[in-house]
This record gives structure tokens, C-alpha cells and sequence, in this order.
């Protein structure tokens, strides 16, 4: 029991059908409502400001749980190929209940297959996937050779002290069952990491800065419940391209991110015990 209890898991709390319950909250709201909260996070703002210049429209999302930004870009931006793939055999099935099955894939060998069964995207979203992951760098490095063009994520960044990457020391529990890694990368780290992919050239880092110690059930190193590790849900839009006289170009487009709910929206958004 113990041993359970301890037990930090990059994959027991997705397995679980309540998953795909509390992520599918989206699905009760109105489209308008849909389009709202994704591009009211800076990861959906930056990919409305900057999609003019994202060559091809291939757009997978790796980690589409019940597949709500499938409503979202499949009517607001028609002019992308959705297909959303997950390791979640109940999020999958919820996204094809609600959706067109063809669009959605269960993940089971890592990213191996993705390129061979479906081709190479042009564009790669993947939100609040990698932080949860056991090694979050190797899977960044994934995300960014699999996209053509342009990978976009959102992930949690500090502005000082080194990343921690004991899972035991910094994780979240779900459920009241199942403990999974929540890291949060120090981001001049994050971005000399991106940076070793030769094929970048371009890194738009957008902050939104809270303290991520004490909420949502999170057990995180003592510094990270203080203003001065500069922590931050962070959205990072990486784009491929030749570099300028062997240069990244980094631009900082920082911005306090959450959607202003009404009344009715918060109510919904209570009972769906909503985690993020
Ligand atoms: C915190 S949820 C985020 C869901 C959605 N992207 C969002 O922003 O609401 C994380 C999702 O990533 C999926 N996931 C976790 N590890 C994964 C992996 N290695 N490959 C693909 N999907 C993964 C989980 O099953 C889960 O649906």
C-alpha cells in the first residue's frame, strides 16, 4: 500500500477512465467558448498571431486527450489537416465517440510509428504533455524532429534555480490515486536545449507567470512556492528555418494568460474538476 502510494507514474493516471471525464470538460461548452479558451493561452494566441507563417498545414497534437482542439481548429482553422494521438485508450475513445474516428490514434510505440502510418506534420502542438513526462527533454527533442516547420507547447519553466528532475520530488497527484511527474525546466536550460537542434531558428518564449508550488494537488520542491524562482506556465513556439549568421533569434512575448470566465462557465468548469 505504501509502495502505491509512493509510486510516481508517467503513464497509470492517463490509463484511467476518469481522464477521459475530467478532460472532456470542454465539451459542454459552446463552440464561441471553445474558441475563447484556447486562444486566450498564450500557445493559442501565439498560433493565431504567427499561422500565416507556418508553411503547410499538416497539424498533429500529440497528447489530444478527448480531442477538444480538434473542434477548435477544425472551425476556426480550416485551413489545417488535424490528427490528434494520445497514449490514452479512454481519451481516445471519447474523442472518437464524439468525433470523426479517423483523426485520432492511441500512441503505442512512442513516436516511432507516427511518421511511417501518417507522414511528417507541418505543425506539432503539444500542451501540458511534456512536463508530465519521466525525461522531458528527450521527448521535447521528439516533438521538435517531428515537426516540419513549427512545433508549439506549453510547458513550466523557472526563471532561476536548476531544474529538479527527481520525479519523486516533483510530481502531482490525480485523482486521489496516481502521482505523475510535473517538472519545471529552468529556462535558460530549455532554451540552449532547443537550440541543439540545428534545423531552429527561431524560439518565441510567452510567460505567464504564478507561483506553481500549493495548487492542484502538487508536491514540488520547497523554492518553487516562492515569487523568486520566476515560475511560469509557459508557451514556446519553435519554428525551423535557416539561421542568420549561425544565430537563434529569441523573442520574449510574455503575458499573463487566463481565460476571464463568466458565471456559468466557472460553475462548469467547478463540477468538472477541472486539473491542469
Ligand atoms: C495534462 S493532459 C493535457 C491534455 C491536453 N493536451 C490539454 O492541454 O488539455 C496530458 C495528456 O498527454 C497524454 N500523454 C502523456 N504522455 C504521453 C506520451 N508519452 N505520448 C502521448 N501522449 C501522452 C495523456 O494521456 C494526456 O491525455
Amino acid at each position: 500500500m505504501r509502495d502505491k502510494m509512493n509510486n510516481v507514474s508517467e503513464t497509470d493516471v492517463w490509463a484511467d477512465k476518469t481522464h477521459a471525464e475530467v478532460f472532456d470538460y470542454l465539451h459542454k461548452m459552446p463552440k464561441h467558448i471553445v474558441k475563447r479558451h484556447y486562444e486566450t493561452f498564450n500557445e493559442g494566441r501565439l498560433l493565431k498571431k504567427y499561422k500565416e507563417k507556418i508553411e503547410g498545414n499538416k497539424f498533429f497534437e500529440i497528447g489530444c486527450a478527448t480531442g477538444e482542439l480538434y473542434r477548435y481548429i477544425t472551425t476556426y482553422m480550416k485551413e489545417f489537416t488535424y490528427h490528434g494521438f494520445d497514449i490514452s485508450v479512454p481519451a481516445i475513445n471519447r474523442a472518437t465517440s464524439k468525433y470523426p474516428s479517423d483523426y485520432f490514434h492511441i500512441l503505442e510505440n512512442g513516436f516511432d510509428d507516427i511518421i511511417e502510418k501518417h507522414g511528417q506534420p507541418d505543425v506539432v502542438w503539444c500542451r501540458d504533455v511534456i512536463l508530465h513526462q519521466d525525461k522531458p527533454y528527450k521527448f521535447l527533442n521528439n516533438v521538435i524532429k517531428l515537426a516540419k516547420n513549427t512545433s508549439i507547447v506549453r510547458l513550466r519553466t523557472r526563471d532561476s534555480g536548476e531544474t529538479v528532475f527527481d520525479t519523486d520530488l516533483s510530481c502531482q497527484l490525480h485523482w486521489d490515486k496516481y502521482w505523475a511527474p510535473y517538472i519545471v525546466l529552468n529556462i535558460d536550460e530549455m532554451i540552449s536545449k532547443i537550440k541543439e537542434n540545428k534545423d531552429v531558428n527561431k524560439i518565441i518564449i510567452s510567460r505567464s507567470y504564478e507561483i506553481l508550488g500549493g495548487h492542484n494537488y502538487r508536491f514540488l520542491p520547497k523554492e518553487l512556492y516562492f515569487t523568486s524562482a520566476g515560475t511560469a506556465e509557459t508557451a514556446v513556439f519553435i519554428q525551423k528555418g535557416d539561421r542568420v549568421d549561425g544565430e537563434v533569434v529569441v523573442v520574449y512575448d510574455d503575458n499573463q494568460d487566463r481565460p476571464k470566465l463568466g458565471i456559468i462557465e466557472r460553475v462548469i468548469r467547478k463540477t468538472s474538476l477541472f486539473f491542469m
